[in-house]
């Protein structure tokens, strides 16, 4: 938002801290817009027409009988000062882009953050792309070095959840494990 564009998608690809970084972003901002931080969860949306329905109903913005949803929640939106974080939209790009257009040509207050492994694809759509945390190189030679790179820490911080016993040092010093088969 920094890049002054008021839509912003982060991307990249699964798994890649995507959402973590957005909620980052959202919890900075809370101080800063004056109607508030909303989170709009869209891993769970399984129809591009429930879009609209969806962030109308985390905003409270009431459906209006015989008006699209998409409508009534620009107009609700209007001049409020607010950022609308939608979280993991990539299965529904298309009615994400249109919304957010919507937004961006109504609601001159209004911020949209976007995780997406997908770009949108939308005019004015300011894209910010995840770098890979670092790992350490294939050939690396001390591998008690390895705790000092940043995939390695997450990893180890994680792996207990999934395995019992796991170091990012090996457990015997090379010398003692026993000679890989012969066909590696
Ligand atoms: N830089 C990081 N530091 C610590 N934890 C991280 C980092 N990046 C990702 N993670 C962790 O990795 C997991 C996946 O992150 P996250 O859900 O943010 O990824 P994502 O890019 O949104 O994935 P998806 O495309 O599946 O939605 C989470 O548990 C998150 O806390
Ligand atoms: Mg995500």
């Amino acid at each position: 938002m920094s890049s002054g564009s008021r839509l912003v998608t982060i991307a990249g690809p699964g798994g890649i801290g995507k959402s973590r970084l957005a909620l980052q972003v959202a919890a900075e901002a809370l101080d800063g817009a004056g109607d508030g931080v909303w989170l709009v969860e869209l891993a769970p949306v399984a129809e591009p027409e429930l879009v609209a329905r969806t962030v109308a109903a985390v905003l409270q913005v009431r459906e209006e009988p015989g008006r699209l949803i998409l409508d009534t929640l620009v107009d609700a939106v209007g001049d409020r000062h607010l950022l609308v974080v939608l979280d993991n939209a990539e299965h529904v790009l298309g009615a994400v882009a249109k919304l957010a257009d919507a937004m961006m040509r109504c609601c001159l207050r209004a911020y949209l953050l976007v995780t997406s492994r997908e770009p949108l694809g939308t005019s004015g759509e300011h894209v910010f792309r995840v770098p890979p945390l670092a790992g350490p190189p294939a050939d690396l030679a001390a591998p008690g070095r390895l705790a000092a790179f940043e995939s390695v820490q997450l990893f180890t911080e994680r792996a207990p959840a999934g395995a019992r016993t796991w170091s990012a040092t090996p457990s015997r010093p090379a010398s003692k494990r026993p000679p890989p088969p012969a066909e590696c």
